[in-house]
């Protein structure tokens, strides 16, 4: 029996339980039967989350562009790999086959390689969503050159930042890039950044907007002619299976962004098997994904997941209401999508569309629905349900971080029977515990506490990139011998899990995540400000909004307010992005404080919800004054 395509409810519990039983069988069995490798492993896995430190796959030898495009070229070399669908629906939509894939990545690693670039060597790409990037990712991957994706909606400070946190010695971008009715200055953003950036010998140019930018002589280069002259052989680079394959920057609640590294052959072997599983993906099918490459979903299922599969997967470059709202229910009726992965976020501004413009578009081909990134609520999930899946197609509520690589948990369409707002059942091999706030772990089901994982998967982070020891502090310290997700999650009845949010300093907004130390540091440079604090608050779209909390250097003047208000976010945007910015900025004399001077966010949160019937004591505050100006002035 493979267990590699689940097909009903007592399958998966077989083999939810043999992958907890023996799980080294169990996953070099998945290993063995769906990949090809230039040498097997001598060992499936060691691990030790003290340190923490974990292997699979060891003295393995691949190289994944073999597992996504080579291996599919006898079978299917003419079978479409991606379909790219432009930002305007006049332009016409680019199938590119397996075999054009294998020719494209293989040019892009020439000229990598001719570039200067080796094994080993990190390469940023800052590109809007055309094949190019996805192209450059392989191609990457070919010539065993590390990845760091930045997500191309972050500012030029954003981005200098995480070109110097991994040392990148190139930056793959685009002369600029569109986004609905506007066009943006993609290549004005990278200058801004590289002006400190002194690792970076290289930038590659791909035109896609044809706006007259600045070429710096010795550095930028245009890609095209360089692919024109490249050939189209390039040999794979044979890696280890532990070799790294990307850094992908994640917002921690504190200090800078985290690399996390993803390393081969665990990553490949887990986004391919959840891929094939989740999406229960059959030849034929077309499969679309609507994050950015930019976020770790677009990684493992836009890229890697579907392309190791031999997938059609769907790239698109637009925005959901561009041209019109009906955007996405075009594409799918165009393209015939059959599975269909997003945002609850754009679920909740489509749904607020009302049905008109869903109801002119054929959507009968969808078979299975997906959401992502943020816990989805009721109203929504029904929306999606009734609207678009037609009550046919299943929807895959599924939970999964940057760190874990791939999807955790999830139902299984047509073997989990869904429940709305819950992700269910943990994917086989994925062993969830709850904890409580003392250490012990809860046991039985009708529980809710901190959800930690506790034991190795294999696409799981084996890093930050420069910090074990901030890997090991962040996961791997609140409670012994369990990686800790920072969320909190409850188990029903059955077993199944709901995620209710995070437990820490991470705010959710529009399924980006947005740590709160970042956005105040941003703040703080403002120079009329003395100091900042920022939570989440409800939002009917975006699931979260910012609410900050602002401390002046000099209160006397008013005037200012408003103006104050644009500038604090104009610096948000400048370090941050345009998705962190506050949508209220309350003034204030002061912020509530410990007696050790520490923020009570506590509060804060409950004040930007209205939910203050319950504020707990504040007599111990160092400052419990201050708690009643806040209310009073709270903003609507
Ligand atoms: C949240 C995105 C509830 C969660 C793949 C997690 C979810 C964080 C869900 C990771 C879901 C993601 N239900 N919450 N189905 N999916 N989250 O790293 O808080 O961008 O820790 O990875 O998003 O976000 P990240």
């Amino acid at each position: 029996m493979s267990n590699y395509h689940i097909k009903h409810l007592e399958e998966y519990y077989q083999v939810y339980r043999k992958s907890v039983r023996e799980p080294e069988n169990f996953w070099e069995e998945v290993a063995e039967e769906h990949f090809m490798w230039q040498k097997k492993w001598d060992n499936v896995l060691s691990w030790d989350f003290s340190k923490p430190e974990v292997k699979w796959f060891e003295g393995a030898k691949l190289n994944i562009t073999e597992n996504c495009i080579d291996r599919h070229l006898a079978t299917r070399g003419d079978k479409t790999a991606i379909i790219f669908e432009p930002n305007n629906p006049d332009d016409p939509s680019e199938h590119i086959t397996y075999n054009q894939l294998h020719e494209r990545v293989n040019k892009f690693a020439n000229v990598l390689k001719a570039e200067g670039i080796k094994k080993g060597d990190r390469v940023c790409i800052y590109l809007p969503m055309i094949p190019e990037l996805a192209i450059s990712v392989l191609a990457c991957a070919r010539i065993g050159a590390i990845h760091s994706v930045v997500f191309a909606g972050f500012s030029a400070t954003a981005l200098s930042t995480r070109i110097n946190d991994s040392d990148c010695k190139m930056v793959i971008t685009s002369d600029g890039s569109y986004r609905g009715e506007k066009s943006i200055d993609l290549k004005g953003i990278v200058d801004d950044a590289l002006e400190d950036c002194p690792s970076v010998k290289t930038v590659l140019v791909a035109k896609r907007i044809h706006s007259n930018i600045d070429m710096k002589a010795g550095r930028d280069k245009w890609l095209q002619p360089l692919l024109d002259n490249a050939s189209a052989v390039c040999k794979a680079e044979i890696m280890d299976a532990e070799d790294p394959l990307f850094i992908l920057y994640t917002s921690g609640s504190t200090g800078k962004p985290k690399g996390m590294v993803h390393t081969i052959a665990g990553y490949m072997v887990y986004t391919a098997y959840t891929f094939k599983n989740v999406f229960q993906y059959r030849d034929g099918d077309i499969y679309w994904c609507t994050a950015d490459i930019g976020w770790i979903t677009g990684h493992s299922y836009i890229v890697y997941g579907p392309l190791a599969n031999g997938a059609t997967t769907v790239m698109f470059e637009g925005v959901p209401h561009y041209p019109d709202f009906g955007r996405f229910w075009k594409v799918i009726e165009k393209h015939k999508v059959t599975q269909f992965y997003t945002a609850p976020t754009a679920i909740r501004a489509l749904a607020k569309q009302g049905t008109e413009l869903v109801d002119t578009y054929n959507l009968s081909s969808l078979k299975v629905l997906g959401s992502v990134g943020e816990p989805i609520n009721e109203e929504a999930w029904h929306w999606y349900n009734d609207n678009i899946g037609k009550k046919n197609s299943p929807i895959v509520d599924t939970w999964w971080q940057t760190e874990t690589g791939g999807i955790m948990i999830s139902p299984i369409p047509f073997v989990t029977p869904t429940k709305p707002t819950y992700a269910t059942l943990p994917f086989p091999g994925i062993q969830p515990a709850l904890m409580d706030e003392t250490g012990k772990e809860l046991k039985g089901n009708q529980v809710e506490g901190r959800l930690c994982i506790k034991f190795p998967w294999p696409s799981m982070a084996r890093t930050i990139w420069g910090d074990h020891e901030r890997y090991r502090e962040t996961y791997f310290s609140a409670f012994e011998n369990k990686y800790f997700t920072g969320d909190g999650a409850l188990r029903d009845e059955v077993g199944y899990y709901r995620i209710t949010g995070r437990v820490d300093d991470v705010i959710i907004v529009s399924g980006h995540n947005l740590g709160t130390a970042p956005i105040e540091d941003a703040i703080n440079e403002h120079p009329a400000v003395a100091e900042s604090a920022i939570v989440g608050f409800p939002h009917d779209i975006k699931g979260y909004a910012l609410y900050g909390f602002v401390i002046l250097k000099d209160t006397g003047e008013s005037r200012v307010h408003d103006n104050l208000r644009k500038e604090i976010n104009q610096i948000i945007a400048e370090h941050i992005g345009p998705i962190a910015k506050l949508d209220k900025i309350q003034f204030t004399s002061g912020l509530p404080k410990t007696r050790s001077g520490k923020i009570m966010r506590r509060i804060l949160r409950k004040i930007a919800c209205k939910d203050i019937s319950n504020l707990g004591d504040t007599s111990t505050l160092l400052n419990p004054e201050v708690v009643q100006e806040i209310i009073d002035n709270a903003l609507e």
